[in-house]
């Protein structure tokens, strides 16, 4: 993983046949020489930022004036009760909200410089470059080695070699290679769910991605399990751009960097606040963030948001 971070990515190249995700040039605009391009420093991974932000359903809005900047390379963990937004907000980074139904998306979000929300963005290569994982473990219905190599051949990687190269370097990365290194053809529904979910963040970074949201990605593991998923988060920190969405604020503050935290009112979910994790932990400047994050109930009024 390490040394692709050097290199562009096919996905800032643009897919395979899917027109680059990043515009060309105009004709006659200078070029980078060579020389200049070599001493450019190497792609990281991107921030990410949503600004003005609506989602709706049918014309009912969920999220609104949703404002928030996610540092590059850290882990930033999104917090807030349910129905709060905070899967939808995850959802438009790869822009998994167009795949339900009437959900309507205005605003801005990018992903670097990249614009998500423009008709012009190659999804393909948009959803290989933000990979999600899930709160409940949803590998495919096939064998440990296909979960990996289906989404590889899908995104254009050939050659039973990389193929295998590329197998192996992912489950190593979650610290399943030598779990199951001699069932490959096993199928993941054998896995225990603390190993399915690994295999699911195998599944993900395979694809080389620059991003990782994770929803709740403990909710459904015993604490050793999710203990072991911590632990990966934590030593993704600066390989990429991570937002966890968490109901376990002790998790929160052990993973993120950043905070933010939503709050949702008359079903509208909205920021409170965000910033640094230590600062806002223990220094929160909004009533709702402060009482959240202390365990208490809420029950002052509206949030003052919008
Ligand atoms: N597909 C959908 N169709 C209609 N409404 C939806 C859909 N998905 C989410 N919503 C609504 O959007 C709001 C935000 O939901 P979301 O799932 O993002 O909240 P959340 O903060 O992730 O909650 P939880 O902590 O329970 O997972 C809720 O009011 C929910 O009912
Ligand atoms: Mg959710």
């Amino acid at each position: 993983m390490a040394s692709s971070r050097a290199r562009p990515m096919l996905s800032e190249r643009g897919a395979a046949g899917s027109g680059p995700a990043v515009e060309a040039p105009p004709p006659g605009a200078p070029r980078c020489s060579p020389a200049a391009a070599a001493a450019l420093p190497p792609l990281g991974p991107p921030p990410l930022a949503v600004r003005e932000l609506q989602v709706a359903f049918a014309g009912r809005p969920v999220l609104e004036g949703l404002t928030l900047a996610l540092p590059a390379g850290r882990v930033s963990a999104i917090v807030g009760p349910s129905g709060a937004g905070k899967t939808t907000l995850l959802s438009c980074f790869n822009r998994l909200t167009e795949l339900l139904p009437d959900c309507q998306v205005r605003g801005s979000v990018r992903v670097g410089e990249q614009e998500v929300l423009q008709p012009r963005c190659d999804v393909v290569a948009l959803r290989r470059r933000v990979g999600m994982i899930f709160q409940r473990p949803n590998p495919f219905p096939f064998s440990i080695r296909k979960n990996l190599v289906l989404p590889l051949r899908e995104h254009g990687v050939r050659g039973r070699e990389e193929l295998q190269a590329r197998v192996e370097r992912a489950l190593r990365a979650v610290g399943l290679w030598e779990e199951v290194r001699e069932r490959l053809e096993a199928p993941a529904s054998t896995l225990s769910g603390g190993q399915q979910q690994r295999l699911c963040i195998a599944r993900a970074i395979a694809l080389e991605p620059q991003v990782l949201l994770f929803d709740e990605p403990t909710a459904a593991l015993d604490p050793l399990a999710a203990g072991v998923i911590e632990d990966l988060i934590a030593g993704m920190r600066g390989r990429y751009t991570i937002a966890v969405v968490t109901h376990d604020l002790g998790q929160a503050r052990r993973l993120a960097d950043h905070l933010a935290v939503l709050w949702p009112e008359r079903g509208i979910g909205r920021l409170v606040e965000a910033g640094p994790a230590a600062r806002v932990f223990d220094r929160p400047r909004h009533p709702v963030a402060a009482a959240y994050l202390a365990g208490r109930r809420w029950d002052g009024g509206a949030t003052g948001g919008g």
